[in-house]
């Protein structure tokens, strides 16, 4: 799906121009590893990248793809982002990435839900270091509804921006309904 490559892409070029060696990053949403490993290779052998998810199979993908690629340095726990505050300090983290949604090729009725994602965003932006940046792609319609893209969108639009600048970005030239990519850095 082209618009489902182009949202990723973005968040990773984004991610990648504010991650350096050493840094701690989270995936709030591992699934099968795709981000994890980008993290992992960004954040390199001194840093370290904490990875969340729900569902044991993407728990057992992640871990999978990392060995596959040799990775060491990361720790991929099966719980809710939600709970992510508990893992890193307040002020330490340099990434966290969000891709909301279901799990790509599983099941279709597991997926992110309002309450906890906007639960982990708030810890997330508590854990940015000065220059942090947090990256969320949003898919809606289909079985996820609309609720979880509106309470997202809802709240970054919120944010005070003296310490937070939230960019929203859309393709507007697509059909159906294509993801939404944010993305905000800490001041
Ligand atoms: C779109 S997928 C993520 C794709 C992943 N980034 C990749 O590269 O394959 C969304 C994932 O969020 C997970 N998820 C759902 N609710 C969650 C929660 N409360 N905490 C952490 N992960 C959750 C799902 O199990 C699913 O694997």
């Amino acid at each position: 799906m082209a618009s489902d490559l182009g949202t990723l892409e973005l968040a990773h070029k984004f991610v990648k121009a504010h991650v350096r060696a050493g840094d701690v990053c989270i995936d709030a949403t591992c699934g099968r590893g795709r981000d994890t490993a980008l993290l992992c290779e960004l954040a390199g052998p001194s840093g370290k990248v904490l990875a969340f998810d729900i569902q044991p199979a993407a728990i057992d993908a992640t871990k999978a793809l990392l060995a596959a690629r040799g990775y060491e340095n990361a720790e991929v726990i099966l719980t809710s982002h939600a709970q992510m505050g508990e893992y890193a300090e307040a002020g330490s983290v340099a990434a966290v990435m969000f891709n909301f949604g279901w799990l790509p090729g599983g099941d279709h009725n597991i997926f992110t839900l309002p309450e906890s994602s906007l639960a982990a965003l708030e810890q997330a932006l508590r854990l940015l270091k000065p220059g942090g940046v947090v990256s969320m792609c949003i898919y809606y319609g289909r079985n996820n509804g609309y609720a979880e893209r509106d309470a997202l969108l809802a709240a970054v639009a919120r944010l005070d921006p003296e310490r937070f600048t939230v960019l929203r970005t859309e393709f507007v030239n697509r059909t159906g309904e294509p993801p939404i990519a944010v993305f905000i850095i800490k001041e």
